[in-house]
């Protein structure tokens, strides 16, 4: 089979995002470029749990299958994932789920952009709430263009998350470090609210990011970083 350690790869991060919590049913839609610039992609109306190698579909950059099953198509949201790449020559993967509780924020209509915690600063900076946009048409591509520039990690209203990476691992990587980050800023919430780093000491986490290889991005800050 072509391309066989990628299509490993994706079926064990959909296989992780399912025993995490982050998927119901067919919730979550997972893909990869591929060296020859096509695409492979989850396909669509499947359990994450039940994907397996060959189920996965390959699609050129416009969306139309090269190469699946018999009566598999690409996810429906496959709109949304073209976008990323479209708008991003870095992005080389795209994640969506629905982990409960950033995707609490994102039903709340609540954004996760205080500087609160210094993991989540240097690695992902502030997570927008992308605005509403009805699953498989063009408003959910519309709605995630303007913060794609600056963002690999995204809230989808109503929704759940977004996250995108040079690699499959990075991708999958951010929606941990997004989950991890919900649930404490929760816990921050119930406890009386965090506490936000002043701004001086944020410019400071934000040098880091120089020595942080495996945090490299985009970000509010990644301009700093960038020629
Ligand atoms: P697909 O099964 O078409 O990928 O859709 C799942 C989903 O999460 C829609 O937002």
């Amino acid at each position: 089979m072509e391309y066989a350690e990628i299509r490993e790869q994706i079926c064990d991060v959909c296989h992780k995002m399912w025993q995490l919590g982050w998927v119901a049913a067919n919730d979550g839609n997972v893909s990869v470029k591929l060296p020859d610039g096509r695409f492979l992609a989850t396909p669509t109306g499947i359990s994450k749990s039940f994907i397996t190698p060959e189920k996965l579909v390959v699609i050129d950059g416009t969306g139309a299958v090269v190469n699946s099953l018999p009566g598999y198509k690409p996810s429906s949201e496959i709109k949304m994932h073209l976008r990323c790449y479209r708008e991003r020559e870095d992005v080389g993967a795209v994640v969506h789920a629905h982990p409960p509780t950033a995707t609490g924020y994102a039903v709340a209509g609540k954004s996760l952009d205080e500087y609160s915690m210094i993991e989540t600063v240097i690695a992902i900076g502030s997570i927008p709430l992308t605005p509403y946009g009805t699953p498989s048409t063009d408003e959910v591509p519309d709605a995630i263009t303007p913060y794609l520039q600056e963002h690999d990690v995204m809230l989808l209203q109503n929704h759940g998350a977004l996250t995108v990476g040079c690699d499959l691992i990075t991708a999958y990587y951010r929606m941990e470090t997004l989950e991890l980050y919900a649930k404490i800023s929760l816990t921050a919430h119930l406890l009386g609210g965090a506490q936000e780093i002043p701004r001086d000491r944020i410019d400071t986490l934000l040098d880091l990011r120089e020595n942080y290889y495996h945090v490299a991005g985009r970000h509010p800050g990644y301009k700093k970083f960038s020629s």
